[in-house]
């Protein structure tokens, strides 16, 4: 054999070694991405939740860094549009916030909508918006429907230029998606089941923030704080958002009308930080909760949040807690553990959760 064939011969079984390695190595190769890709999708979730606690932290620009490119991916589209729509609208920037909310809406809801809400809106597109308005303000509380009553609402209100009407409906049709479409079912609710920590929360400022807002309570405070102390706040959006639970969203807080006694006994439910303003809208978890009580069926947290309980930390308490509140600065920050031990309930130890 002369030498030039022994090197091409050679070469040929080093190729087809490389060849056969290349597969094993391609092949590893997969097998590693695969999992970093699943890692990717599982750390694009934290990495909205750590978005979430920075931007209500005040430290927006990290958080709008983070949220930016999880814009154009299509599982966080809409939770980032939120989020970044929220950082805006908390810094009165108005059109910004619309432009987000609305963007984030238009991926949520890709099809022309259907039954009553596709009547409103040709009622719309035939200029007879009145009359779609009062179809849509009849459905803000069906559940199946309440994101996408609140999207429309929201379109009609920005054409006719109520530039605030709309940014609230387009957030709070984003909020109902957020809260996986719960409904808010007052506190009676959960006081049949947790008696002992609803005595306990009853004494906390948390279950007083609505009366705050009546004339002559904390008249001192208000005095401080530039408001006036006989003024009635319990009517004014621009306080009930922060200081009822669910204001404007399905089943919560909603200004009754006088002589409603239905209306009074729904606004009664949600007065104040409710057990639902701090744990979020029941009406699709009390079932797993049920299951614990009478069944002794164990759960997992993750259970519950899927549908609609809020992971409870720092990014809760600063739906209101933040600087937008009246009693503070910009320069406020939260800081959860101080205010968690300061009042909020007694604790008591689980039995029917499952660690995760
Ligand atoms: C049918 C009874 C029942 C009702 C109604 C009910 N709960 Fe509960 N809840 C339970 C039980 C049972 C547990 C589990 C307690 C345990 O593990 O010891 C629980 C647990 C919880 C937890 C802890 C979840 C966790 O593991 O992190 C929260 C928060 C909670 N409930 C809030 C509420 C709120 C808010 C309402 C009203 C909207 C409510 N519950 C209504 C029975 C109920
Ligand atoms: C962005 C949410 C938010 C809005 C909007 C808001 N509040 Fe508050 N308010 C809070 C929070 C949170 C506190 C408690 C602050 C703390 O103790 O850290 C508070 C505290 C107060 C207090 C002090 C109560 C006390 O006992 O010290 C008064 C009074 C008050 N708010 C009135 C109002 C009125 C009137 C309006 C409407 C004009 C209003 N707030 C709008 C969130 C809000
Ligand atoms: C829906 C709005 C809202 C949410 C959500 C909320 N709070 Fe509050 N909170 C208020 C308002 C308004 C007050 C003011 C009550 C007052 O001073 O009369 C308040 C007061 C308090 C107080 C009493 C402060 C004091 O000066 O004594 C504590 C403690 C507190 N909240 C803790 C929390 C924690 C912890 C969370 C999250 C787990 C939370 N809150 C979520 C609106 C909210
Ligand atoms: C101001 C916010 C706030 C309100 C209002 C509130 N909670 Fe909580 N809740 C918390 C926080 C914070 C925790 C502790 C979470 C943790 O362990 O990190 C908690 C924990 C719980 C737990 C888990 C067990 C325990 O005791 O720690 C249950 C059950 C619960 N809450 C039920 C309720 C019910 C029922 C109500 C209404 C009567 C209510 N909560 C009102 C903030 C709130």
């Amino acid at each position: 054999m002369s030498k030039s064939n022994w090197v091409k011969i050679e070469k040929y079984k080093m190729d087809k070694y490389l060849t056969k390695r290349g597969v094993v190595v391609v092949g590893i190769c997969c097998f590693i991405a695969v999992i970093i890709g699943n890692q990717a999708a599982f750390t694009v979730e934290s990495e909205i939740d750590r978005a979430v606690v920075l931007a209500r932290a005040g430290k927006t620009k990290e958080a709008e860094n983070i949220l930016l490119p999880l814009l154009k991916q299509k599982t966080t589209g809409v939770q980032a549009g939120y989020e970044l729509g929220l950082i805006s609208y908390e810094r009165n920037e108005q059109d910004q916030a619309i432009t987000l909310f609305k963007n984030a809406l238009t991926v949520a809801f890709p099809q022309l909508p259907s039954g009553k809400l596709q009547q409103a809106t040709s009622l719309v597109q035939s200029d007879k918006a009145d009359e779609a308005e009062k179809i849509l303000l009849s459905l803000l509380d069906d559940e199946a429907t309440a994101a996408r009553t609140r999207y429309e609402l929201g379109l009609i209100y920005e054409k006719q230029g109520k530039l605030d009407d709309a940014a609230t409906m387009f957030r709070n049709a984003l909020t109902v998606i957020a809260n996986k479409r719960a409904v808010y079912v007052g506190i009676s609710n959960c006081k049949k089941c947790h008696l002992k920590l609803y005595k306990s929360w009853k004494d906390t400022k948390s279950a007083k923030t609505f009366d705050v807002l009546k004339p002559g309570i904390g008249a001192e405070v208000k005095a401080k704080l530039n408001f006036d102390p006989q003024k009635d706040y319990t009517k004014d959006a621009k306080c009930l958002e922060c200081h009822t639970t669910g204001f404007g969203l399905p089943g919560g807080y909603k200004i009754p009308e006088p002589g409603d006694s239905k209306a009074a006994k729904r606004a009664e439910e949600n007065a104040g930080i409710t057990c639902e303003g701090c744990h979020g809208p029941g009406s699709k978890y009390i079932p797993v909760l049920k299951n614990a009580m009478f069944k002794k069926q164990k759960y997992t947290r993750q259970e519950l949040c899927d549908l609609g309980q809020f992971k409870i930390g720092a990014n809760v308490c600063t739906t209101c807690h933040n600087r937008r509140n009246p009693t503070t600065g910009p320069d406020y920050h939260f800081v959860y553990e101080e205010y968690k031990a300061k009042d909020t309930h007694e604790h008591f130890p689980l039995r029917y959760r499952m660690e995760e």
